[in-house]
């Protein structure tokens, strides 16, 4: 379950202030497909980006993160680094619209990378069987900046799915995808909603906005 109360976040730079989300209060409870919509500019990737951990909100915000099984109870705004990088490695995976793969590290490494940052032996066969999945095998020994947006796309995705985590958290993830591989991808989170995992889907696909149970719809950094 993911609780979020009065959660705010003003970006603060040279040329002003954004308030990007502005008491923004909502519950998920485990295994729901959540999408969040809204237009450009409208918060959802920051929201993305304070639930996992990776931007901090506001003082007086709160997003508890409890998910029994994983014996985790976490309040990220609260949380410190060790804690953060944990739920990041761990219980949320996430797909980023900007892909994040790491410019040094092959393909292949790229997808096992949560196991390399927690340092656990990876799975190689599990890594190879899911960038065949997503047809993406024989790109296993390229660098990022040698594939198509799509294909470092897919390469993003395949990382989601080896991690075991229960929240997957994916921000426009079939945006560089023609049609076939859009497809495919939904198919793969219907699978994974089906076997009980949490999706938090951002994105302006209509049909793929439609498979939530619940929307979360932004305007101007709030829940409308
Ligand atoms: N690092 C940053 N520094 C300053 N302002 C930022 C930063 N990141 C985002 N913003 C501002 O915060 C607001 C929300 O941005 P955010 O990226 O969350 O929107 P979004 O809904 O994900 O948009 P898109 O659909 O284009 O990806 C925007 O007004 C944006 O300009
Ligand atoms: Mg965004």
């Amino acid at each position: 379950m993911i609780t979020i109360k009065n959660l705010s976040k003003t970006y603060k730079t040279p040329s002003g202030e954004t308030r990007a989300l502005q008491n923004i209060d909502c519950t998920i409870p485990d295994g729901q497909w959540v999408s969040i919509t809204g237009p450009s500019g409208s918060g959802k990737s920051t929201l993305a980006n304070v639930i996992a951990g990776i931007l901090a909100p506001d003082p007086g915000g709160h997003c508890r993160i409890v998910l029994d099984e994983d014996n985790l109870d976490l309040d990220v705004c609260m949380a410190n680094d060790t804690q953060k990088s944990e739920l990041r490695t761990g219980a949320i995976a996430f797909i980023h619209q900007d892909f994040n793969l790491i410019s040094y590290l092959s393909v292949l490494e790229n997808v096992v990378l949560p196991d390399i940052l927690r340092k656990k032996k990876p799975d190689w066969d599990k890594a190879r069987s899911i960038l065949a999945q997503l047809s993406i095998e024989s790109k296993e020994n390229n660098m990022p900046d040698e594939l198509s947006g799509g294909q470092q796309q897919r390469v993003a995705i395949a990382r989601a799915l080896y991690s075991d985590a229960r929240i997957l958290m994916a921000d426009e993830p079939t945006g560089n995808l023609d049609e076939i591989s859009r497809d495919e991808i939904i198919s793969i989170f219907k699978e994974l909603h089906k076997n009980g995992m949490t999706m938090l889907v951002i994105t302006h696909d209509h049909y793929l906005a439609g498979m939530a149970q619940i929307i979360l719809h932004l305007e101007d950094g709030r829940l409308v």
